[in-house]
Order: C-alpha cells, then sequence, then structure tokens
C-alpha cells in the first residue's frame, strides 16, 4: 500500500516537472554547439585563455617552418616594414600620439590580429588611423596615399562617400534655419516617417541616436507588450553591444534572459513553438553568408577553418518558417536591417526575401551619413503605454533623437533612393556582384593561390583553403598595394555600390597581387601533416603550457 503511494507520488511529480525537464533539454539540443552557442560557458573559457606573446623566432614560425621558410617570411616582413615606414610617416605618427588616450584604438589595434602575434606586429608594421579625404570609392590618409575603400564605413557607405557629403550638405542647408532645436519636430521628420512607413510597411516609426539603441527599444517593446521575458537570437549574430543582444564574450554581465539558438535549424523552431516565455525573435539577416558564426574577424583567424556561403532560397525559406512559427506563437518578429537595410534591395532584407517582419531596425546609411538609428513596427507594438493603465509604460527616450540635421540628411538620402540614379543601383545588383566574386576567385585559382572570396551581395568575406597560421597576415599586403580594410581585417570587405568595372578590375588586380606577394615571402607554407585541427590544438598546448 505504502509502495503504491510512493509510486502514485512519484508519478504525480514526473507529471509535473516532466514538461519543464522536456522544454530544458529542447532548449539543450536547440543551441549550437560551438562555444558561440553557449554565451555563459564562452564567456568563463575566455576567462581562462592566458595572455602570451611570441618573440621574433616563433612569430615567423609558430608553425615550425624550416628555416629557409622562417627566413623567406622575415626578409618578406622587413620589406613590408619599409613600405609601411616611408609610406605611413604622418598618420602613423599622429596615431602613435594620441593612442594612448583613445581606448577604441587601443582595442582595434590590439585585436587586428590573434593576440600572439599582436605585440611584434604592432611594433613593426604601423600603418596610423588618420585619413583627411574621401573621392569616389577612395579615401586618403594624411600622407597622401590613396586606397581603395573596402572599409564601407561599417556599411554606412553604400552608394558612396560623395552621395553621403552631398545629402550632409543639402540636409545642413535645409536644416540651418531651425538649427540644432531639439524637442520640437524639423519638417523632415514627417517626410521621413512617410517614407519609412512605406518602406517598411509597417505603421510607426521612432528614432534614435544609434543601431545600438534602435534594438533595444525594439526589443524593450516586444518585452512590454507580450509580457514576457526573453529575447530569442542566433548564434554568432550581432546586434550592436547592448547587454541582452551581446550575451557571451565582451560582456562582463550574465544575460539570463536571452536565448541564443542555432540558426536555420528545425531544433530552434521547436523551442519557440513549445515555450511561453518568449517575447522576440531578433535576425540579423547577414547571418545568411555564415550562419551560426560570428562576424568573422581576422583577430581570431589562428587557421583556416572561416568558411560562408550564401543560399538566397535555404535563408529565405527559413525566415518564411520563422515567420510563421512566430505568428502562430504570438512571438514578435524583429528584423535587424541595421546593416543590411537599402542595401540588399530598396525594401531592404523584407523585400528581398520577402517575408514581412513585425518589427524592423534600421541604421548605418539612413542617416545620410550620420548616426541613426530607426525603429519601425506595428502600431500595437510601438505604443509606450497601455491604454487604461496609465502608469504601466514603456519609456524610451534619447536627447538627440530627431535632431534636425540628422532627419534633414535623412529625407535628402530617402529622397535621393527615388531617383533614376540610384534605383539604376539595385538593377541587376546580385548578378552583378556575384559576377565580381566569381571573377576574383577565377583570378586567385588560375594563380594558384589559397585564398577566396565570398558574398552577400556587396558584402564580401574572404575564406583561406589551405591550413595556415598566418591568414590574417593578408590584411597588411593588402594595404600595401592600397586597398583600406576595416580593423576587421579580410573578415569583412564592405563595397559600395557605385564602384565601377574599372574600379572593381583595379581592387582585383591589387588584390591579386597583395596575395601573390605573401604567397611569395612562405607565410603561406604549409606542412602537408598541418590540419585546421592540429593549428587549434597547438594552440591549446600552448595556452595549458602557459597556465600551468
Ligand atoms: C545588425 C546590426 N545591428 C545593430 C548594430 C549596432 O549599430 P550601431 O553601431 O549604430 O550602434 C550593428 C552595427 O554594426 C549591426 O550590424
Amino acid at each position: 500500500m505504502q509502495q503504491m503511494a510512493l509510486l502514485i507520488g512519484l508519478a504525480a511529480v514526473a507529471a509535473l516537472f516532466l514538461p519543464a525537464v522536456r522544454m530544458r533539454l529542447e532548449l539543450s539540443k536547440a543551441k549550437h554547439p560551438s562555444l558561440t552557442g553557449h554565451a555563459r560557458m564562452a564567456r568563463r573559457v575566455a576567462a581562462l585563455v592566458p595572455y602570451y606573446t611570441y618573440d621574433e623566432n616563433r612569430f615567423f614560425r609558430s608553425d615550425d617552418a624550416p628555416t629557409q621558410i622562417a627566413e623567406r617570411r622575415r626578409e618578406g616582413f622587413e620589406r613590408l616594414t619599409q613600405i609601411y615606414w616611408q609610406r605611413y610617416v604622418r598618420s602613423a605618427a599622429l596615431t602613435a600620439e594620441v593612442e594612448g588616450a583613445i581606448s577604441d584604438l587601443q582595442f582595434t589595434s590590439r585585436y587586428r590580429v590573434p593576440f600572439q602575434y599582436s605585440q611584434y606586429l604592432r611594433r613593426h608594421l604601423k600603418a596610423g588611423a588618420f585619413l583627411q579625404s574621401s573621392d569616389g570609392v577612395t579615401v586618403t590618409d594624411l600622407d597622401g596615399n590613396r586606397f581603395y575603400d573596402l572599409a564601407g564605413s561599417y556599411g554606412v557607405n553604400l552608394f558612396g562617400h560623395d552621395f553621403y557629403k552631398s545629402c550632409i550638405t543639402e540636409g545642413s542647408v535645409r536644416a540651418a534655419e531651425l538649427g540644432p532645436v531639439l524637442g520640437g519636430y524639423h519638417p523632415a521628420v514627417a517626410y521621413n516617417v512617410r517614407r519609412l512607413r512605406e518602406i517598411s510597411r509597417l505603421d510607426e516609426v521612432s528614432f534614435h541616436m544609434s543601431g545600438t539603441e534602435a534594438v533595444m527599444q525594439a526589443v524593450r517593446l516586444a518585452r512590454f507588450h507580450t509580457r514576457r521575458p526573453h529575447l530569442v537570437r542566433f548564434c554568432g549574430a550581432y546586434h550592436g553591444w547592448w547587454e541582452g543582444v551581446q550575451p557571451g564574450i565582451g560582456n562582463p554581465v550574465t544575460q539570463r534572459e536571452t536565448y541564443t539558438l542555432k540558426d536555420m535549424d528545425e531544433d530552434s523552431l521547436r523551442v519557440l513553438r513549445r515555450r511561453r516565455d518568449i517575447a522576440c525573435v531578433l535576425v540579423n539577416p547577414l547571418q545568411a553568408l555564415h550562419p551560426n558564426a560570428n562576424a568573422a574577424s581576422d583577430g581570431s583567424l589562428v587557421d583556416s577553418g572561416r568558411s560562408a556561403h550564401f543560399d538566397r532560397d535555404a535563408y529565405a525559406t527559413w525566415l518564411r518558417r520563422l515567420r510563421e512559427v512566430c505568428t502562430e506563437r504570438g512571438i514578435v518578429l524583429i528584423f535587424d536591417e541595421v546593416f543590411v537595410g537599402f542595401r540588399l534591395a530598396p525594401g531592404g532584407a523584407q523585400e528581398y526575401f520577402g517575408v514581412q517582419a513585425d518589427m524592423v531596425t534600421y541604421g548605418k546609411t539612413l542617416g545620410g551619413g550620420f548616426p541613426v538609428g530607426a525603429v519601425c513596427g506595428r502600431a500595437g507594438l510601438m505604443k509606450r503605454y497601455r491604454e487604461g493603465r496609465p502608469a504601466d509604460i514603456c519609456f524610451a527616450r534619447g536627447t538627440f533623437n530627431s535632431h534636425p540635421y540628422v532627419m534633414a540628411a535623412m529625407q535628402v538620402f530617402l529622397e535621393r533612393l527615388d531617383t533614376p540614379a540610384i534605383r539604376g543601383f539595385y538593377e541587376g545588383l546580385d548578378e552583378l556582384w556575384n559576377g565580381r566574386v566569381e571573377q576574383l576567385n577565377a583570378r586567385l585559382e588560375e594563380a594558384g593561390l589559397p585564398v577566396r572570396v565570398a558574398n552577400l551581395s556587396s558584402i564580401w568575406t574572404v575564406f583561406y583553403t589551405r591550413p595556415s597560421r598566418y591568414n590574417w597576415m593578408l590584411q597588411y599586403y593588402l594595404r600595401a598595394e592600397g586597398l583600406a580594410l576595416s580593423w576587421v581585417g579580410t573578415g569583412r570587405l564592405i563595397f559600395s555600390l557605385n564602384y565601377t568595372e574599372a574600379d572593381f578590375a583595379a581592387v582585383c588586380d591589387r588584390f591579386v597581387a597583395a596575395a601573390r606577394a605573401m604567397e611569395r615571402d612562405g607565410w603561406w607554407w604549409s606542412d602537408p601533416a598541418l590540419s585546421n585541427r592540429s593549428i587549434k590544438c597547438g594552440i591549446l598546448r600552448e595556452m595549458i603550457a602557459q597556465r600551468f
């Protein structure tokens, strides 16, 4: 009798807890097996990584290359150093003068390459962080060196520097009479709201000062209206640097109300279908280029494991399925188009992939060259208060939101979006940029170089086909050939759409020349036994030896 009661009790407890256990297991299954998929663990592991740096000998032979290869590398490095010393004198001098006082600069220059190589490299290759002018698709540094701009101003530069200069000039003239008066609106706001509603096919708009803030506000509103705490983001996706959307490495605080799920995976849909605590799903369509991987940066390019491949149909299907589940479960679907908005199509990723979100964030290029963030959303989601509950509000402000100069430059940007000249950029856009990728890849293949590029339209990433520890060196050879990259190096090349065939041909020539020089200097020498796995194991051994 007693046994029976115990069994019934156990069964009752199991019935009570089983669904919770099952849901927990489902959540675990929906996490990507990499550290990127396990934010908390990644932070713990990151905290254990010891600092060490390679001395000169190890810098050239971290892959145990034979002496003559190390010598070739040394000579090549010496040549590169000379070029840098001669060409970048003023830019490098001013950088050295202020570097100690600009924390952002210290961070970016330190993490341009894997940390073991960084110190030696920074001591010898000083490129400088200053520019004095831009023109067409080029930028010029303080020493008068002109570079083809592949950095793309973090994605802001979509139609060319001159386009933004004139948006700013014309916008400033329009805003001048009102000046920097805040609180009241410049009439440009009315135009911008009308256009953004048309573009997003959503009801309401709010303006912010950055993409990070726009995302923060979209998530906050989703939580407010659904009364649920959790946001879902996909593994590797960048959404700015606000706490909740950056739960892993880089954030000192544990984020308990963020689920990081596998991109393009059935297990994630199951979690969305079952859990009741999810307010919103945040999608950065850039991930279509490298699902479940972090934004590629040369700072973590320790081997040749980087890969990328964009499949438009597969990603569109995934977005449609997400849309269905979100609708079914009352989850707010947010497209974060801060980066890709206007780049893939005039109507952004929604138009490009044919899927309507509940909220969309824009930023970067929308400001016509000025800093901005915007949220568009369905009316029911954008309200910052509840009808009938006067004290229950979702607070959002921002001194500089709707700044007259920003709004006026945005108006010029949006007006020009409709002109034939700008519309022309979108005709055959994918064919053009896919063709350019094929062209460069064919030349790299023909030259027997272990480098390839992959793209999402005009956003490119470089990957490497032979196991090597030194791929990050390519960014320095590219610079010597007059190609300017951002601090993430070959991880991200961002083209503006005004690149002509001649401009692109010049970039191709320089790219191939840089890769040839790097090959000639022995950096891609590789022991046949070397693999990406063995490189990683070697680095792990170094770290263990360093710690103990
Ligand atoms: C998709 C996405 N969301 C948000 C942000 C953050 O925007 P901001 O740098 O203007 O804060 C970025 C910036 O790169 C981004 O790419």
